[in-house]
């Protein structure tokens, strides 16, 4: 086996490979088994999520590597049972390590397909961090989650969802993905409509919790809700888009039809605001950034769809930028606005495009001078 060092993660001593990534992209396999530094702040996301919320579940960890994430949820939300699975066999000494290292008594090591995994038993909340999509596995994730349980799934393959291989796109998730400055937007509410759809095909719904773009991938967080109705509600808030990257103009669409060609794409709630209002930077590894992070997510306008970015109005009007503050004063003296999460450079807002560029030539500095 690779040699191993420990490391501090939240209030978790963690046994990974001495090789490691650490960085951004997707990650390199530095040794037998997988670890990535820079991840933390998406495991920071999960424990955040798990102590906000009332029940403390079972808990499937399905593609945990060295089992980071099992046991930071295992030591840091108290309560909960975890499973710490992978179909990695170089993994269980890792996960054992992890276990013994924490001194925890409700964590236990797997080294099964998930596939089988959950065939035999079924979880409160079901973890899935897979390598690129998520696609693969989600049918199996979906039986394996209890009634009302929370699934909790990444996609690493940003590539496609954001629009750059529209083909794998097509493919992986049956969807027509969204280039230009609402990319990730877009990745996620396709991510989130391939969720719905295959939920769906059970009798299941689906009410977001949690649901960002960072780095190279995206997450969402569903709790799975039950029977034909709910089913038929999550489809109910999926639609199709268009947007005109010479005009600027933006419109959805239940239905596609040749003005609607891009999607489906979730176009309900990427967040439940309860949940953020609970949530707690506390003792996190990347405390600055989940602040930074929960901060833009509650007040983010998050049943908006559109996505409008700085550089593309400015280029569009032939005016300089205004700051993003005043910009956002500005449209919610007009209406509503706020920053997105996916670019520091954009912001959404219910106003109509016409309004948006009259806000935007009010507040550019070359109206000022
Ligand atoms: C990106 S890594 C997971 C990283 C980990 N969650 C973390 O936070 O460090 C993906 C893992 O999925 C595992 N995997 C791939 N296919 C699997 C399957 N069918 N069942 C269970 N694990 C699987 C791989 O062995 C690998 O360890």
């Amino acid at each position: 086996m690779s040699r191993h060092i420990v490391i501090r993660e939240g209030n978790t001593l963690l046994s990974v490979p001495a090789e490691h990534s650490s960085g951004g992209g997707p990650g390199k396999k530095g040794s037998d088994v997988f670890f990535n530094e820079q991840m933390a702040f998406n495991r920071d996301v999960s424990v955040m999520l798990l102590r906000s919320i009332n029940e403390k579940p079972t808990v499937a960890d399905a593609m945990t590597a060295t089992g980071s994430r099992a046991a930071r949820i295992a030591n840091e939300v108290p309560g909960t049972e975890v499973t710490a699975n992978d179909i990695n066999p170089d993994s269980v000494d890792y996960i054992k390590r992890n276990i013994e290292l924490n001194g925890l008594t409700n964590c236990v090591p797997s080294n099964k397909n998930l596939h089988i995994l959950f065939t035999e038993s079924a979880y409160g909340y079901v973890d899935l961090d897979p390598f690129g999509s998520p696609v693969p596995f989600l049918q199996s994730a979906i039986r394996g989650c209890s009634r009302n349980g929370i699934l909790a799934i990444t996609a690493t393959d940003a590539a496609p969802l954001a629009g750059a291989q529209a083909v794998k796109c097509r493919r992986r998730y049956q969807s027509e993905p969204i280039r230009g400055y609402m990319c990730h937007e877009g990745g996620l509410r396709i991510l989130m409509s391939t969720v719905a759809r295959e939920l769906a095909k059970f009798d299941r719904g689906m009410k977001p919790m949690l649901s960002f773009a960072a780095d190279h991938y995206y997450r969402t967080y569903v709790r799975v809700t039950e029977g034909a109705v709910a089913a038929d509600n999550s489809l109910s808030q999926l639609g199709y888009m268009e947007y005109n990257m010479k005009t600027l103009e933006r419109s959805t669409s239940k239905l596609p039809d040749e003005n609607h060609r891009l999607g489906p794409f979730w176009l309900g709630p990427l967040h439940d605001s309860e949940i953020l209002k609970n949530m707690s930077s506390e003792g996190m590894s990347r405390e600055k950034r989940c602040d930074k992070m929960l901060k833009i997510w509650r007040e983010e306008l998050d049943t908006e769809v559109f996505v409008y970015d700085m550089s593309e109005l400015s280029s569009h009007l032939k005016m300089s930028p205004p700051r993003m503050e005043a910009m956002i004063e500005a449209l919610n003296n007009h209406g509503r606005g706020s920053k997105t999460h996916v670019s520091p450079t954009s912001f959404k807002t219910d106003l109509p495009l016409e309004d948006v560029l009259n806000v935007y030539r009010e507040v550019s500095p070359d109206n000022l001078r």
